[in-house]
């Protein structure tokens, strides 16, 4: 019996098994013009590959809730009817596939208008092909421009957007939304005190500093059908106060024992937990499933289900970290770039079943 291979049922959905697919941006949509962030037939072929392949669920890559929400200009969105569109026909592939589709919804904050990684991720200034992004305050990412701090009518509008992206994604036929709590984008930024020093209501306390994710959950949660989950991806570290060389202070795991419990409280299903991105310069002691200890954190001290991500690549590893009830589910990134079939062979492996498309399944199943 693999525990990796057994679904799990979040509020009225069934997922057939606990290998997801994380969220990975492939900044290859139009930059500009009437097709501006829409999904293309790269992103059709990539996604339902990862669903054929036996995922159990299929995650978008970061889809801006705006325009300037977007981290580089080839990034999708979902402010329109055309990206819903194309996004509908993404859902509908990977559910014919027999996995759950599910879309991150963003906002890159302070890190938006960049250069794509194979670019150098540099940030690309207003007057230089790229737009003005926004911030808690005025503090640049890095040496990116520094961003607009946001108004409270700025952060108004954002938090309808979040929702108004909600219900296209419903629309589109999506069955459960990720918000993109992590990675130094706009809703981590505003939790962690390295980056929001806001003196209003929105900066200083701890609860403060939650004040905006928590309205971003509130809004999709009240457009988001009770019977459909919704995910929250956050950064458990921004690795400064777990360093005893660093002296400066960020969000902690703690601070992430505390944020899942309001999340839990707010109709949050599961939180998905990676680390860092808010400070380049932060030292990540990145290894086999170094992010795995904050997940289990939250889910022993908060009982709310968590999903483990980064560098886990083995089957034997990902069984291992169900089984032994370190997280619920696995997600992965980079294992599955290489190769849309793991789970189907993670399956064979660990003795399982997986999930063929037909026309393969009779095939591949005997020698
Ligand atoms: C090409 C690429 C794009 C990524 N884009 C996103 C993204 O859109 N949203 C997000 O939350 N994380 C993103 N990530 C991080 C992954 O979701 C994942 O957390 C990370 O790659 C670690 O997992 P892995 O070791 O299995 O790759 C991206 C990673 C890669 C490699």
């Amino acid at each position: 019996m693999s525990a990796l291979f057994e679904p799990i049922t979040l509020r009225g959905i069934t997922v057939p098994n606990r290998v997801w697919m994380a969220p990975m941006c492939m900044y290859s949509a139009a930059p500009e013009g009437p097709e501006t962030g829409v999904a293309t037939d790269f992103h059709f072929a990539h996604l339902t590959a990862r669903a054929a392949g036996g995922t159990g669920l299929v995650m978008t890559e970061a889809t801006a809730v705006a325009p300037e929400g977007r981290i580089s200009p080839g990034d999708l969105g979902l402010w329109n009817d055309r990206q819903q569109q194309a996004l509908a026909r993404i859902a509908a592939s990977i559910s014919a596939h027999g996995a759950v589709p599910a879309i991150q919804l963003a906002h890159a904050g302070r890190k938006a208008s960049s250069e794509r990684p194979w670019n150098g991720s540099t940030g690309i200034p207003a007057d230089g092909g790229g737009w003005q992004s926004l911030g808690p305050t005025g503090e640049a990412f890095g040496d990116h421009p520094e961003p607009a701090e946001l108004t409270t009518e700025g952060i108004r509008r954002i938090v309808r957007a979040f929702a108004e992206a909600a219900e296209r994604a419903l629309a589109a036929g999506f069955q459960a939304v990720e918000l993109h709590g992590a990675h130094g984008y706009l809703i981590h930024s505003f939790l962690s005190p390295q980056s929001n020093t806001r003196t209003d209501e929105y900066g200083g306390s701890f609860e403060n500093r939650l004040r905006f994710p928590l309205e971003v959950v509130a809004a999709v949660r009240a457009v988001w059908p009770a019977e459909l989950p919704l995910l929250f991806r956050t950064s458990a570290t921004d690795w400064l106060s777990e360093n005893a060389e660093d002296g400066r202070t960020g969000w902690t795991g703690e601070d992430t024992v505390r944020l899942a419990k309001e999340l839990a409280e707010a109709g949050v299903d599961l939180l998905d937990v990676s680390t860092g991105g808010l400070v380049p310069d932060a030292k990540v002691p990145a290894a086999p499933g170094f992010q795995v200890p904050f997940a289990q954190r939250v889910r022993e001290a908060t009982g709310l289900p968590v999903g483990a991500v980064g560098l886990i690549t083995e089957a034997e590893q990902a069984e291992r970290i169900v089984a032994d009830g370190r997280a619920d589910v696995v997600l992965l990134g980079r294992e599955l770039l290489r190769n849309p079939y793991w789970a189907n062979a993670a399956a064979e492996q660990l003795g399982a079943a997986g999930r063929w498309p037909t026309p393969y399944g009779y095939a591949v199943t005997r020698r």
